[in-house]
């Protein structure tokens, strides 16, 4: 997809992010890096979807605890805890009382409750001519459904700024994790300032814990059996993997739909609305690296991995091998969901994300018109590749 429109925007993005994973994903997707490769400073890099959904199924020799991983990240930030919460039995245990804290049902109502509003003035918008910035809408969305899933006490008519504020707060935690791509170990000053945010951010998750109705996350934690040091680990993890990634996505795919030319195929059969955030989900793959820890000697596809090592996933390679996006590429099983990893830590918030997303494009698409984007800014030194702004308007 590299010479297409749609590629060279997204080349930008990566590069605008960071030069070094624009770097990392144009050699792992060269024919001759080859499904598994050690690489000077990195340790290993693998870009083959089959060996990296097995690496991610293979918990006896990996764990993202560890240097590497990005548990050992939340170790340093969160406490000692997250060892127990973040793999082995504590952690499949947590994993399967939470198991119905997000689905398709609850999610899309969870999406509509906290940002319908969001969505219903960009159609408007659109609809009388205005321009309307995507990105900026996005980041909307994710601040209003962060500051309902942590139960945060925000007042009801509460300015836009305070919700673009619980985005930035998740959007600085992130990145915490900028520069780490070599090493896992935070130097005390950026531990120091990610524990004020998360203080910060998750101040009411004991009250709302409390008092919160079963429609909302934290109630069901309670309900679920979840205990509140639990709920509290989850709930700041929740903001970093859910912030940047689910407002990247529902911007670049509103973005591919456009520059690929296809967004009038979309209108003409709404019922790919699916797939176009299938594609949008593979084609952008928000977090396009996981890392693991090797935490015991094992062979994969032919090498010798030493306990100890680090191994990076670069799933953004994995996923678009396949090429780019085309809303009538068939499901693919090779990749199939590997943009929200695989594995016991497979995303518990995908089916949030899912309806974040196809609420933007359909956001989009309502007015029943074609749309042109009039301006763009790719975002630089992020640690999730996304437009700062995608300016759209009615043809
Ligand atoms: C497009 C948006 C998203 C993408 C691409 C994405 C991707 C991922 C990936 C790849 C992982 C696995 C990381 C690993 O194995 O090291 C993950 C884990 C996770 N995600 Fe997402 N995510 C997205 C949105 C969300 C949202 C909206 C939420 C919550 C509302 C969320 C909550 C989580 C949680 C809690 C985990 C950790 C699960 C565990 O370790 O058991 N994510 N996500």
């Amino acid at each position: 997809m590299g010479g297409t429109v749609a590629g060279r925007h997204e080349s930008k993005l990566l590069w605008a992010s960071r030069p070094a994973l624009w770097a990392l994903t144009r050699v792992t997707m060269s024919r001759p890096f080859g499904p598994l490769r050690r690489v000077p400073k990195l340790g290993w890099v693998a870009r083959d979807p089959t060996l990296i959904r097995a690496v991610l199924n293979d918990h006896e020799h990996f764990t993202l605890l560890g240097e590497g991983g990005v548990g050992h990240l939340w170790e340093q930030v969160l406490g000692p805890y997250v060892t127990r919460l973040f793999d082995g039995p504590g952690h499949a245990d947590l994993r399967r009382r939470a198991r119905d804290l997000f689905t398709e049902d609850n999610s899309a109502a969870l999406v509509e409750r906290a940002a319908g509003p969001v969505y219903a003035d960009v159609t408007e918008r659109l609809t009388d001519g205005e321009l309307v910035d995507v990105a900026a809408a996005a980041r909307l969305v994710v601040g209003r459904l962060m500051a309902d899933l942590l139960g945060l006490r925000l007042p009801p008519g509460s300015p836009d700024s305070a919700y673009l504020e619980t985005f930035a707060a998740g959007e600085r935690l992130a990145a915490l994790a900028l520069d780490t791509t070599a090493s896992t170990e935070l130097p005390p000053e950026r531990i120091a300032a990610a524990k004020e945010i998360v203080a910060t951010l998750t101040a009411d998750v004991p009250d709302a814990f409390e008092h919160a109705g079963p429609d909302t996350l934290l109630g069901r934690c309670r309900e679920s059996g979840i205990t509140l040091e639990e709920a509290s680990g989850l709930a700041s993890l929740l903001l970093v993997a859910g912030t940047e990634t689910a407002a990247g996505a529902m911007a670049r795919t509103v973005a591919l739909l456009h520059d690929t030319g296809q967004q009038g195929r979309l209108r003409a059969d709404p019922a790919l609305l699916r797939d176009a955030v299938r594609e949008g989900l593979r084609v952008t793959t928000p977090a396009p690296v996981i890392g693991r820890h090797v935490s015991a000697d094992v062979t994969v596809a032919g090498r010798r991995l030493l306990r100890d090592e680090r191994i990076l996933l670069v799933t953004y390679a994995a996923d678009n091998l396949a090429g780019g996006f085309d809303l009538t590429r068939p499901y693919d099983p090779r990749s199939r969901q590997l943009w929200f990893g695989a594995g016991r830590h497979l995303c518990l918030g995908a089916p949030v994300a899912r309806a974040e997303i196809a609420r933007m494009v359909d956001a989009v698409h309502a007015p029943g018109r074609p749309y042109r984007i009039v301006s763009r800014t790719y975002a630089r030194k992020v640690m999730i590749p996304s437009y700062g702004s995608l300016v759209v308007r009615l043809e």
